[in-house]
């Protein structure tokens, strides 16, 4: 395949989980065609206070709530910033993985739209979105680099060389880091999405206030495993007496020792990824890559390795339209992917992304 000629504007549908992003990226005419896309215009919805009722998403909610946001979505990203629909050259969208109902709402929405307009259409591997998200911050990164991928449902350990070229080096045997955040959070009583209100209470308490353990730290191997922390959380709530007055120094004191358990983790794996691969630069992406805590001491770790660790914007950290626009624009960049006008769709909730 060959790499499409810039310049050419990707316009990007997520819909995935709870949140509707809509996005317009530009490749720009690179003396060399490699410049990393500019994000020209975005929209996002989150569904965040609707979820929030019942402690967690709800599938059926969420494809609801995508169909009535998209269409004004994509009317407020484009007219926003005083572009029309004959503006995209491209539709991409997110595939999977995913809420099925969720990524049918965006991929259908997608190919109608491609459909209407006479363009090319291209779905899109969330993760890679996440993955290639920092390309769109003011320090985009130069590959090969290690990836740390930490979302809701996913952590991994990537070395990736270009675009399409991701090595897996380890991932989760069981929950992931967001999920971790997350549970802690619930068991805690902080409510939906509990990392950021984990992270907001951690701030007030005592890191070393509760031994919790740091799976898989022995050896060389890079695969996490969070489940064992969520019971040892639990185990120690349940040693806590809600009515004394201490308890909500305790709350604070175990969300900290929570936060630092995770962060330990994750920080001493990607050091481990660095030495492995020999490489000296470092990408964190997903929504957990927002955590203040994690960015300060693998920034401290990395700058004393000689390692530049790169992250998202950190409003392009959780789900966004623009991580997807920029993997469609980045994809056909590289020649990776070829946009096509077979509107037929299909969406892959589960989907490897060394598959896609
Ligand atoms: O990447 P993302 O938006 O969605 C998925 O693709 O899964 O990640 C959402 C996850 C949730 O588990 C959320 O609690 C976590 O990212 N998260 C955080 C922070 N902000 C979002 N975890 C820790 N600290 C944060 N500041
Ligand atoms: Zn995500």
């Amino acid at each position: 395949m060959t790499p499409v000629c810039a310049p050419l504007r990707v316009l990007g549908i997520e819909s995935s989980c709870d949140e509707t992003g809509i996005a317009l990226v530009e490749l720009p005419e690179g003396a060399d065609g490699s410049a990393p896309p500019r994000l020209l215009a975005q929209a996002l919805h989150s569904q965040i206070d609707m979820h929030q009722a019942y402690g967690g998403v709800v599938p059926e909610l969420a494809s609801r709530d995508h169909i009535r946001r998209v269409v004004p979505l994509l009317r407020e990203t484009l007219s926003g910033a005083g572009f029309g629909l004959d503006v995209v050259d491209v539709v991409a969208y997110t595939r999977g993985p995913g809420l099925a109902g969720a990524l049918l709402v965006g991929t259908g929405m997608a190919c109608a739209l491609g459909m209407a307009l006479d363009r090319p259409v291209l779905g899109v591997h969330h993760l890679e979105g996440h993955l290639l998200s920092p390309f769109l911050s003011a320090d985009p990164p130069e590959f090969p680099f290690v990836a740390l991928l930490v979302s809701g449902g996913h952590t991994q350990l990537m070395r990736v060389d270009g675009v399409g070229q991701y090595t897996m080096l380890g991932e989760t045997i069981d929950d992931a880091a967001g999920e971790a955040f997350d549970k802690t959070a619930k068991m805690l009583g902080l409510g939906y999405p509990g990392g950021p209100a984990l992270a907001k209470l951690a701030a007030q308490g005592n890191e070393t206030a509760f031994k919790l353990p740091r799976p898989l730290m022995r050896g060389d191997l890079l695969d996490f495993s969070f489940a064992g922390l969520k019971t040892a959380v639990w185990t120690q709530l349940n040693r806590l007496d809600p009515a004394v007055p201490e308890a909500a120094q305790a709350h604070a004191d175990l969300a900290a020792s929570t936060q630092a358990a995770i962060v330990d983790v994750l920080v001493a794996k990607s050091l481990l990824a660095l030495q492995q691969t020999g490489l000296k630069r470092m990408v964190v992406a997903g929504g957990v890559g927002a955590n203040q805590r994690l960015r300060s001491q693998l920034d401290a770790q990395c700058h004393r390795r000689g390692v530049r660790v790169h992250y998202p914007e950190l409003h392009l950290c959780t789900d966004n339209g623009a991580m997807i626009a920029l993997a469609g624009a980045m994809r056909l960049q590289s020649g990776r992917a070829q946009a096509s006008r077979d509107y037929a769709f299909d969406v892959r909730p589960r989907w490897d992304l060394a598959a896609a």
